[in-house]
């Protein structure tokens, strides 16, 4: 199955920078109509103009928005839907890593990780369902990550909040199976963004362009739940559960050094 992007209208959250942006560049060359979210508009609007100047048959629109408050998040979704004409794909990327190890008085950060990827996730998916189930039709898909396959020392809170999307898409793709509506959930490993710029050991790294490239391919293939790239991350679900937790405890000391 090959499912084009022509046309389409879709929703990135996340879209001011990393894997959001450079999804939103390759949808706009497939041909699709976007509607860019992320608190930082102004980053948004700069990057959008020039490519409103050479797309002008095509709807690019940014809405503000911080995904862990909800009024605004749905908010968003209707202007962002009624600006583009309609709602085919919502990509849930908005995400943020820190805070390190528990304990150690970095509370704050662990509560916003928290509440951006879960809460935010949870906010954003009820926002778009909202819409997909009253036409039932439509595309969610959430922006995981391999860290939800295994808690890894370091990023145990990270882990936790993306083990959550993944549940949570998991359960949504249930509800809504043999309907039009579809649920897909990514679990990249490592892109090159300002997520992770700050970590020494990067296995398997990519460029944000080649892992939104790989996303792209995977929706466009009709991918339920994949690893982005597909290898040798795809492997890693039944590795990480297998290994001791002294084999990751080691692993983690070289990523965090
Ligand atoms: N890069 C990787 O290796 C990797 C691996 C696994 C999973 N991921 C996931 O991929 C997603 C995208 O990350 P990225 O790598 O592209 O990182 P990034 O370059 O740091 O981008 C993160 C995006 O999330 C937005 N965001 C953060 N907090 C927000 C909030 N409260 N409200 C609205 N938007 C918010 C940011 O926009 P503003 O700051 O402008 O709001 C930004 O556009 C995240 O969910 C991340 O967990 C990334």
């Amino acid at each position: 199955m090959t499912l084009s992007f022509a046309g389409s209208k879709v929703l990135i959250t996340g879209a001011s920078s990393g894997i959001g942006q450079e999804l939103a560049d390759l949808l706009l060359e497939r041909g699709a109509h976007v509607a860019l979210v992320a608190r930082r508009i102004a980053t948004i609007e700069s990057w959008a103009a020039p490519r409103r100047a050479a797309r002008p048959q095509q709807v690019i629109w940014s809405g503000a928005a911080d995904v862990t408050v909800a009024e605004q998040v749905f908010q968003v979704v209707e202007q962002a839907t009624a600006a583009l004409g309609g709602l085919d794909v919502a990509i849930l990327n908005a995400g943020i890593a820190g805070g390190g190890m528990l304990g150690c008085g970095q509370y704050p950060l662990h509560e916003q990780v928290i509440r951006t990827n879960v809460l935010g996730a949870l906010a954003s998916t009820e926002a778009v369902m909202a819409h997909f189930r009253s036409r039932n039709q439509g595309h969610v898909v959430l922006v995981s990550s391999v860290a939800a396959f295994r808690g890894l020392p370091g990023s145990a809170v990270y882990s936790a909040s993306k083990a959550a999307v993944s549940t949570l898409a998991q359960g949504l793709r249930a509800e809504v199976w043999g309907t039009p509506i579809r649920v897909t959930v990514l679990h990249p490993g490592y892109i090159d963004t300002p997520i992770n710029q700050n970590l020494t050991w990067r296995p398997f790294l990519v460029s944000a362009r080649q892992g939104a490239a790989a996303i792209l391919y995977r929706l466009e293939h009709g991918a339920g739940w994949a690893t982005v790239p597909r290898w040798p991350w795809a492997l890693v679900p039944c590795m990480v559960r297998l290994l001791p937790t002294a084999v990751m405890a080691r692993m983690s000391r070289r990523r965090m050094a």
